[in-house]
């Protein structure tokens, strides 16, 4: 959308691969204590064709706010396996990806076991392959029939989003290394303090859309977190994530539990900044209830500055990518540091990455943001792992197909993934790291 801030935008809306290595044996998955060196992706965003999903039938119509249709996405629906070798090719030791809760219930209360099967599939070939899964339970995507009945702001939307959470666990969880009930469901609330508040056409755009959705679906109602005003869906998303943690620890007591949180690097402007009213409101709900949680996961894409009430352009001075945005590759240290600081939880990177063509861009900013964490580490904050976003160019939601945050590139029209020289160097530092 133009002149809209592609992530803005989603937060309002509330050569060739390379030849398949040989197994590892499962004792090589990481222990515990090792540091987590991952790449991540999300369902809808890779595995294509999810016409179950909430935002699947928001690409459909007629408006819609979506650049492009998900399609067949990078096909990973069919070549996981594929994706996860190349995770392990490239001396990783961790790979991030969501289960769909529109495939595995479709139609409420009803479950498929296939599905089941297949993430359970997913989850068991990481572990052979020596990588930990870490595992989101929600990645921005509800079944239609739950938006189309009023998704977080229906009464039961706790219980429904922790029935799921149970059955996913039961099939799965015994596997799992790490699990996040929720993918930044602060998302949406950042709009409030953006620098850049979206247009009232664009606004307009974005409920007509909704509107058409909720036809659609015969319903007079449509709700999505990422589409509309989150602040009376909160209640019932950090209540969710109580039921389905304590779900979850019901099948599997040990399964370490957290979620992951949209979190800029916050940099106070002038003396009466709102810095801390921000944090308050943005991250304050979620951290109430994140007590019990195991960790921390943080998801940084730059820096924020913050004037009183809202965010205040960058600096004159700051080094600007080709695109206009500011270059911050260290934005991704200071943000773990302040997550352990606000919560005294440990802290798992779940992604950090940057929307570059140009690759060696990429390759410049991994380095940096990598050290940026391990100075953290040095100075005493314990950090579970670094997984970048994305393995995969993959499904940018509003803005399609444009936006390349992949370490491999994925042909369009023949799937053929192509891993990036970021990904190699990025794989080395990994395995440099580990001895
Ligand atoms: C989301 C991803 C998204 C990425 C880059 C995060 O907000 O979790 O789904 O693709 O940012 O825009």
């Amino acid at each position: 959308m133009a002149g809209v801030d592609r992530r803005r935008a989603m937060g309002l809306m509330a050569g060739g691969t390379a030849a398949l290595a040989l197994p590892r044996p499962a004792s090589a998955v990481p222990s515990r204590e090792a540091f987590l060196w991952g790449a991540a992706t999300a369902g809808h965003q890779v595995e294509g064709n999810n016409y179950a999903a909430d935002m699947w039938l928001l690409e459909q119509v007629t408006p819609t706010v979506f650049k492009e249709p998900s399609g067949d996405a990078c096909d990973s629906l069919h070549r996981w396996r594929e994706d996860i070798a190349i995770v392990r090719r490239l001396g990783l030791n961790c790979y991030r990806f969501s289960v769909e809760w529109p495939r595995i219930e479709p139609a409420k209360g009803q479950f498929s076991q296939a599905y089941l099967d297949h993430y359970a599939a997913m989850v068991d070939h990481c572990r052979d392959q020596g990588l930990a899964p870490v595992v989101t339970f929600n990645h921005f995507t509800t079944p239609r029939w739950f938006a189309a009945a009023g998704g977080w702001e229906q009464p039961d939307a706790p219980q429904l989003f922790a029935r799921y959470c149970e059955r996913v666990a039961r099939a799965m969880a015994g596997g799992i290394s790490h699990a996040l009930t929720f993918n930044e469901p602060n998302l949406a609330l950042g709009g409030k303090w953006s620098a850049t508040p979206m247009p009232p056409a664009a606004i307009a755009k974005m409920r007509a859309c909704v509107a058409a959705a909720a036809r659609a679906s015969g319903s007079d109602r449509y709700s999505l977190l990422n589409a509309g005003d989150p602040e009376p869906m909160i209640p019932g998303v950090t209540a969710a994530h109580v039921a389905a943690r304590a779900a979850i620890r019901a099948v599997r007591g040990d399964l370490p539990i957290g979620m992951s949180l949209a979190i800029p690097d916050n940099v106070p402007v002038g003396a009466d900044s709102g810095i801390d009213r921000k944090r308050q409101e943005i991250y304050g709900p979620f951290f109430a209830v994140m007590d019990k949680d195991d960790f921390v996961g943080v998801q940084t894409y730059g820096r924020a500055w913050v004037g009183r009430d809202r965010d205040v352009p960058a600096p004159a001075g700051a080094v600007r990518l080709p695109g206009g945005g500011a270059w911050y590759p260290d934005a991704i240290g200071n943000v773990v540091r302040y997550a352990h600081e606000a919560t005294g939880k440990p802290v798992l990177v779940t992604e950090n990455g940057i929307d570059a063509a140009d690759d060696t861009l990429r390759q410049r900013f991994i380095p940096s943001a990598v050290a940026s964490v391990q100075a953290a580490v040095r100075d005493g904050v314990p950090v579970l792992g670094y997984i970048h976003w994305s393995l995969l160019d993959n499904f940018e939601w509003l803005s399609g197909y444009g936006p390349k945050f992949g370490l491999v590139a994925v042909d369009r029209t023949t799937f053929a993934r192509s891993v990036k020289p970021s990904a190699t160097l990025f794989g080395r530092i990994a395995q440099g790291q580990r001895g």
